[in-house]
């Protein structure tokens, strides 16, 4: 997840950006041959990660870890998992690739757009896949109501 699917995706998220500052709006895309020959490597990395994902008998992690957060699973329950659903984990891992085929296609296109809404849609694989097999229990904090303590920390945060 991280050397291949993580860092691949993230280089392609970073991509392109819209930055806004009082200077104005600056718009951040590939635009030599190198740099979208570069992201064009991201993409085949994702895709080709998408095909091992679907490699049966592969270990987890090399070392059993233990759930990250409140929701999250163990390494040996993630296994369990996997292991009782593997159709539906192949179909995660096939929309994975399948999905950064499209990114491929934009990238082939030199279509920074096209390559924004296909990033979006590879979010969206990526959290479904957690969701089913990594923090099916997630929780997410309630919203705070005013007057708690965590609400003037989010509602002074500038970045909202
Ligand atoms: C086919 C299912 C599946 C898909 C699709 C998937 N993941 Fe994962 N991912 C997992 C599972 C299961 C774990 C938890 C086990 C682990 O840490 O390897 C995980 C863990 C991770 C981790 C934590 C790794 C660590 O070592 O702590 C990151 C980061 C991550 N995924 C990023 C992504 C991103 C980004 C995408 C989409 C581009 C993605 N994943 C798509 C199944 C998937």
């Amino acid at each position: 997840m991280q050397a291949e699917v993580d860092a691949s995706a993230d280089s392609i998220w970073d991509a392109v950006e819209t930055t806004a500052s009082k200077a104005g709006e600056e718009e951040k895309q590939p635009r030599t041959a190198a740099e979208w020959e570069a992201v064009r490597h991201n993409a085949i990395v994702l895709i080709e990660a998408g095909n091992l994902l679907t490699v049966a008998g592969r270990p987890l992690s090399r070392a059993p870890f233990p759930a990250e957060a409140a929701g999250a699973l163990d390494s040996a329950d993630i296994e369990k998992r996997i292991a009782g659903n593997r159709a539906a984990f192949n179909q995660y891992a096939l929309t994975l690739r399948e999905t950064a085929r499209t990114l491929l296609a934009a990238i082939d296109a030199r279509n920074a757009q096209a390559l924004v809404t296909a990033g979006g849609n590879l979010d969206e694989v990526c959290e479904s896949c957690h969701l089913t097999f990594w923090y099916p229990k997630q929780v997410i904090p309630p919203w705070p109501r005013e007057g708690e303590p965590r609400y003037g920390k989010i509602a002074s945060n500038p970045a909202r």
